[in-house]
């Protein structure tokens, strides 16, 4: 089962910064540009709202400043707890001063999350990134802006998935899109080219939904020896 956090960084804590272990506190103060400590600090909160979240479900939630969230050397964010490892895949994104996290615990499965402003893109963004089936079905659906931005965020979504992000070609990650987008999740088509597929043999499932000006995604992979 996916868990999953969006909030504004107006909801965050006053003084939210006071929440960061040691470790984060110290990566925080290396960021210098205010808008990634924004983000980064808001993606930071959200996350370990959503680990508490998830343990209290499972458990008694331990306090934020108690866990810890890290990144490995590809960029991909994980969680630990007294210097171990959650064993939980976690994504981070943010997007206009609003983030989204995704995490899910199960054996062999890896979830990649994005949110998006939904906003105009041009032609040229959509032949350099979508596939010509894509581009085709974006210019057809009844608001194509926010069908743009919800196949770049689903493409995101995924390589995030793969621990990849953009060193992989997104085109060679097909979307098929909803027939409508409200804030409900809505199932989305997903298939990578047979290229990436046999280089990430898995399952893949994939969701949308609409909140506000935002476009959320969530796609899921399970490795083809998860149980
Ligand atoms: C992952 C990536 C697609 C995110 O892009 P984005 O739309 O700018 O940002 P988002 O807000 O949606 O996501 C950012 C979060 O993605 C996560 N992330 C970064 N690299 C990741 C990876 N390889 N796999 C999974 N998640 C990753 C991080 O948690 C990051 O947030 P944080 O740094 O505040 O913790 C992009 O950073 C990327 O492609 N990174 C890998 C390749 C790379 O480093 N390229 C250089 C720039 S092209």
């Amino acid at each position: 089962m996916i868990h999953w956090l969006s909030q504004p960084a107006s909801a965050l804590p006053p003084h939210a910064e006071t929440l960061l272990s040691p470790a984060e506190a110290a990566t925080y103060a290396a960021l210098k540009a205010p808008k990634r400590r924004s983000d980064w600090l808001l993606g930071r909160i959200t996350a370990k709202q959503l680990v508490a979240e998830y343990l209290g479900s499972t458990g008694s939630a331990p306090s934020l400043n108690a866990i810890v969230i890290a990144a490995d050397p590809d960029g991909a964010p994980y969680a630990s707890m007294h210097g171990a490892r959650l064993p939980l895949s976690l994504s981070i994104s943010h997007s206009h001063d609003t983030a989204l996290c995704a995490l899910v615990d199960a054996a062999g499965k890896t979830v990649g999350c994005d949110i998006e402003y939904i906003e105009a893109r041009d032609a040229a963004f959509l032949s350099d990134f979508f596939t010509p089936a894509e581009q085709v079905a974006a210019l057809a659906w009844p608001e194509p802006h926010t069908a743009t931005t919800l196949l770049w965020s689903a493409k995101e979504a995924v390589l995030k998935a793969l621990r990849e992000g953009l060193r992989i070609d997104t085109k060679q990650v097909q979307i098929t899109l909803p027939n409508a987008l409200d804030d409900e999740w809505a199932t989305l088509g997903i298939a990578l080219d047979p290229a990436l597929a046999q280089r990430f043999p898995g399952a893949w499932s994939a969701w949308a939904r609409r909140s506000g000006d935002f476009v959320q995604t969530m796609a899921l992979c399970a490795a083809a020896d998860a149980p």
